[in-house]
């Protein structure tokens, strides 16, 4: 896909990852950047930045009525959206002894926001031959975060709701694809030092994870992995599982269990 021209909805776009794809989708000629996020100021403030091609529309993606008004609202505005970017993330420690209300919130904001935007939008992208969904998942989701069961668990489930859409649409014109990024210097690895885990493949910046996205959403690779290493671990664990888990559970006793995204 090229992004000239283009109608481009990215919620989580007040901050980190969301804010630079924003910028970048800009600065490659998209004719429209929604800027969403549930921090109103922050998404203006991104927006502001931007310049004459950005717009703050605020959104809490946990809220299915929401993501409706946010869609339908671009669409009034600006026309068919063609590429939806459910960025919107968060994370939770620990494993099952954290509060239900933390699973639920990642539940919420890290699979089922993806469930109501594909829910509005695939039929309408269907119906008018097709369009673009990214979907931000992790390298959590194809390997797993040490430290944080509800992060891993939802990011895996994110993963599989992508698959699942790409197989199911694909045919029909419905692209998909997915980020998942290790380490990326944003508010989420706030206080995390590079030498710790995070630090094993490197801490990517923002705007390297928005250049990997432009380039997979030309290659219109499924997979969007700034991380080129993490390909090698998806194919170990897939080799051999019991080495891959006695691989984590190495790296885990010699970094600790509260890790960042892996
Ligand atoms: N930073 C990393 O190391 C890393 C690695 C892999 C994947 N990710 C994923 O990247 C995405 C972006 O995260 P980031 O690192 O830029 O973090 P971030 O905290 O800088 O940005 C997340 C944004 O999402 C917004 N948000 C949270 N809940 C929301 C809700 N209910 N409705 C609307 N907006 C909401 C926040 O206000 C914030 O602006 C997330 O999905 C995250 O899981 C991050």
């Amino acid at each position: 896909m090229k992004l000239e021209g283009t109608c481009v909805v990215v919620t989580g776009g007040a901050s980190g990852i969301g804010a630079a794809l924003a910028a970048r989708f800009a600065a490659e000629g998209a004719r429209a950047v929604v800027v969403s996020d549930r921090d109103e100021a922050g998404a203006e403030r991104v927006a502001a930045g931007i310049g004459a091609a950005a717009f703050a529309v605020p959104c809490d993606v946990t809220d299915e009525a929401q993501i409706g008004a946010l869609v339908d609202g671009t669409e009034a505005r600006f026309g068919p959206i063609d590429l939806f970017c459910s960025n919107a993330g968060v994370i939770a420690l620990g494993g099952p002894e954290a509060a239900d209300a933390e699973w639920r919130l990642s539940l919420d904001v890290n699979v089922m926001a993806h469930v109501y935007a594909a829910r509005v939008l695939v039929p309408r992208m269907l119906e008018r031959g097709g369009g673009y969904l990214l979907q931000t998942a992790s390298a959590a989701g194809l390997l797993t975060q040490l430290g944080s069961a509800p992060y891993s668990v939802t990011k895996h489930a994110a993963l599989a709701f992508a698959e699942w859409l790409a197989i199911t649409y694909g045919d029909a014109g419905l692209k998909v694809s997915v980020l998942a990024p290790q380490a990326v210097r944003t508010a989420m690895t706030a206080g995390v030092v590079d030498g710790g885990v995070a630090g094993v493949d490197g801490m990517l910046e923002p705007a390297d994870v928005a250049d990997a996205v432009v380039a997979g959403l030309d290659e219109e690779a499924f997979l969007i992995l700034p991380h080129p290493e993490v390909l090698e671990y998806f194919r170990r664990k897939a080799s051999d599982y019991g080495r891959w888990l006695n691989g984590m559970r190495r790296l885990q006793a010699r970094f600790g269990g509260a890790g960042t995204p892996t």
